[in-house]
């Protein structure tokens, strides 16, 4: 077999994405406006949430999220390790206390309830979660724990959209929830959110927060001509219309898209059982799922990485642990099933167009060096 150029991600664009930039652009309104509130209403309305409030990216909204929830200073708020630093960073950002807790099992990477109840003080206001890969966590339980101890919880979807947990789409457990629109996810804009609530006194917070405490907005005082008022120190934590534009587009295909995705994995598991030495999360997991990466793990995952980059495999890890990296040191904890899986990790390449021919490729490839 040739060589192969395999990305981990490809952007699932067409000259529909291009014609709508194009049409905003000509619209002469680019900033927040009507796209954008379309974009809400129908992001709303696929999750299943009352309300959804595009933002700059998910890092803000998460940064809202910890906000509206009424976080403060000193707080402890429970999280995963296993994670991108922008779900602890929304912790730091209004002084509280991120509190990591380790993950179920090398078969689920997902924040362990047993640990989220053994790490809860009278400090513990709240528990971000984050359905890694897309797959859930055990939403049941820590939905159980949250009503007995009173906590709130925050859900970092980003990785999850349109994935579900007993029929219940992912994004409408906790009192809040957060999409990212980077380039790599599963709805691309390059930078992009979304803030997801049933709450209509968070929903109006943040929105406040998110265009600087202003009362109305600058599309609306078009039409009317009204005064404003700023009613907080806010922030620019907006979208605007270009990449709604973009949004829209990708939300229409965002169903097709997780279909595809879904094939590849059944594809990859299909061959991947013939290599014992490869163990992977989720296996078991049989529902409705974004699958918006493939992990697997490996022994000697530096090697394999290597030897699948010579191969033009283009790989990732997901993630390393955060309180592992040096600006959360003070936050260390012992997590043995996050350091355990973390030394094992590797993302293969994952997107609704990869071919037949290029996962056999890839899953060849990675019987040579583990074999
Ligand atoms: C789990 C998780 N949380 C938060 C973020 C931050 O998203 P953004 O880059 O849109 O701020 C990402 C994206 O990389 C993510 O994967």
């Amino acid at each position: 077999m040739g060589r192969f150029n395999i990305p981990l991600f490809k952007l699932n664009y067409d000259k529909n994405e291009e014609n709508a930039v194009l049409r905003t652009m000509k619209s002469q309104w680019i900033s927040s406006g009507p796209k954008v509130n379309k974009l809400e209403k129908k992001f709303s309305e696929i999750i299943g949430t009352r309300y959804s409030l595009a933002t700059s990216n998910c890092t803000s909204s998460l940064h809202l999220a910890v906000l509206t929830a009424g976080i403060k200073y000193g707080d402890e708020v429970l999280c995963p390790s296993l994670t991108f630093v922008a779900t602890v960073n929304s912790i730091l950002y209004v002084g509280a206390v991120p509190v990591f807790c380790d993950i179920k099992s090398e078969s689920e990477l997902t924040i362990s309830p047993d640990d989220i109840e053994r790490k809860i003080t009278s400090k513990t206001k709240a528990i971000i979660v984050m359905h890694y890969a897309g797959f859930p966590c055990d939403m049941k339980r820590i939905m159980k724990i949250s009503r007995k101890y009173k906590l709130k919880v925050i859900e970092d979807a980003c990785h999850a959209p349109l994935s579900e947990y007993q029929g219940r789409k992912l994004g409408t457990f906790g009192v809040s929830s957060c999409y990212s629109f980077y380039s790599n996810k599963n709805i691309s804009t390059g930078e992009g959110g979304m803030f997801n609530t049933n709450i209509k006194q968070y929903f109006q917070q943040a929105k406040l927060l998110r265009s600087h405490g202003i009362s109305t907005t600058s599309f609306d005082r078009l039409k009317d001509s009204k005064d404003y008022n700023v009613l907080g120190a806010g922030y620019n934590y907006r979208m605007d219309d270009l990449r709604a534009s973009i949004a829209l587009v990708q939300l229409e295909k965002l169903k097709m898209d997780i279909y595809r995705r879904a094939k590849v994995r059944k594809l990859y598991l299909k061959y991947l059982t013939n290599i014992n030495s490869v163990k992977i999360p989720f296996v078991n997991y049989d529902g409705n799922y974004s699958n918006y990466i493939f992990p697997i793990l490996v022994q000697n995952r530096d090697q394999v990485r290597k030897y699948l980059l010579k191969k033009g495999i283009q790989t990732s890890i997901h993630y390393k642990p955060v309180h592992r990296l040096s600006t959360y040191e003070k936050y260390y904890l012992e997590l043995p099933l996050t350091d355990l899986v973390y030394s094992k990790l590797l993302t293969l390449p994952m997107y609704g167009s990869l071919k037949l021919v290029e996962i056999k490729y890839i899953v060849n490839s990675l019987a040579e060096i583990v074999k």
